[in-house]
């Protein structure tokens, strides 16, 4: 695994150094919603990764968000990528996005890494030997309670009732009287502040493999909890994310879990 985790690394890096180059000087095109983005800078990420990768690894396949999204995810060998995870943060110079890859075998991630090139943290996992910042080992938080806790959460590109159930869901985390609640941006990058105590918790209803994959296994090798929406074991065919330290998991996924719960009411504002 270590030969996979070091080409992974390359690339992340690789790819990252290409996404800063190109910071503040591409401009982002709609895949269909004007706040569901593409730019030159996923582009060249994702051609740059692909390459590293299949150098090393001719035989393995590729689950990649921008031009091979399709691929089974139970696959004997497969390349899990974000290329820029967090384009909407990249279009607008928030200093907040990733490179995720993760590395699978029928369905079961062995390796992760997560690269934030904007403050150059390089997160990694490979399956039962733990996770590394930098190379320096990371656990979760150890706080003991939802009421001391910071939590992370996104939106999905959708605007209806998912939206109006994440709402509601933090709606019921302020009453339950937790610390904060931040929404960063780049899922992956949630789930790795998860892992090294930044974040208690974090969730959001609506996920790719290529957003979770390598953040899951890291998160796990940190000692902390990982599941689907509904609070379930559905690996790399799950939807959303509900993670956490473990302390605080059962008390989140009971405010939290998707199908638990009816769009609450908002009241229209008119424009
Ligand atoms: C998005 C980011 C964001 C999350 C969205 C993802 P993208 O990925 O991870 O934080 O809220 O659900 O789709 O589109 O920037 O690769
Ligand atoms: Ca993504
Ligand atoms: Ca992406």
């Amino acid at each position: 695994m270590q030969k996979k985790t070091e080409i992974a690394c390359k690339a992340a890096i690789e790819a990252g150094r290409i996404i800063l180059s190109l910071q503040g000087k591409t401009s982002a095109r709609d895949k269909g919603a004007s706040y569901n983005l593409v730019t030159a800078a996923d582009m060249s990420a994702e051609e740059k990764i692909l390459s590293c990768l299949k150098e090393s690894f001719p035989e393995t396949y590729i689950l990649s968000e921008e031009t091979f999204s399709s691929q089974s995810t139970g696959a004997d060998k497969l390349w899990i990528i974000d290329p820029l995870d967090g384009t909407n943060n990249f279009a607008h110079s928030i200093p907040q996005f990733s490179v995720s890859i993760a590395y699978a075998e029928k369905g079961e991630v062995l390796a992760g890494v997560v690269y934030d090139p904007s403050r150059d943290e390089l997160f990694t996992a490979e399956k039962g030997a733990g996770a590394f910042l930098n190379g320096k080992p990371v656990r979760v938080s150890s706080r003991g309670s939802l009421k001391e806790s910071m939590l992370s959460t996104g939106f999905y590109y959708e605007r209806g009732e998912m939206m109006e159930k994440t709402l509601g869901a933090i709606y019921r985390l302020f009453k339950a009287d937790i610390q904060g609640i931040r929404r960063m941006g780049s899922a992956a990058l949630d789930l790795c502040w998860t892992a090294c105590g930044r974040f208690d918790g974090y969730f959001e209803y609506m996920l790719s493999p290529w957003d979770f994959a390598a953040g899951a296994l890291i998160i796990k090798e940190a000692g902390g909890a990982f599941c689907d929406r509904d609070g379930l074991q559905k690996g790399l065919n799950g939807r959303g994310v509900i993670c956490s330290n473990g302390i605080i998991h059962d008390e989140l996924v009971r405010l939290v879990r998707y199908e638990d719960y009816r769009v609450p009411q908002f009241k229209q504002v008119s424009a």
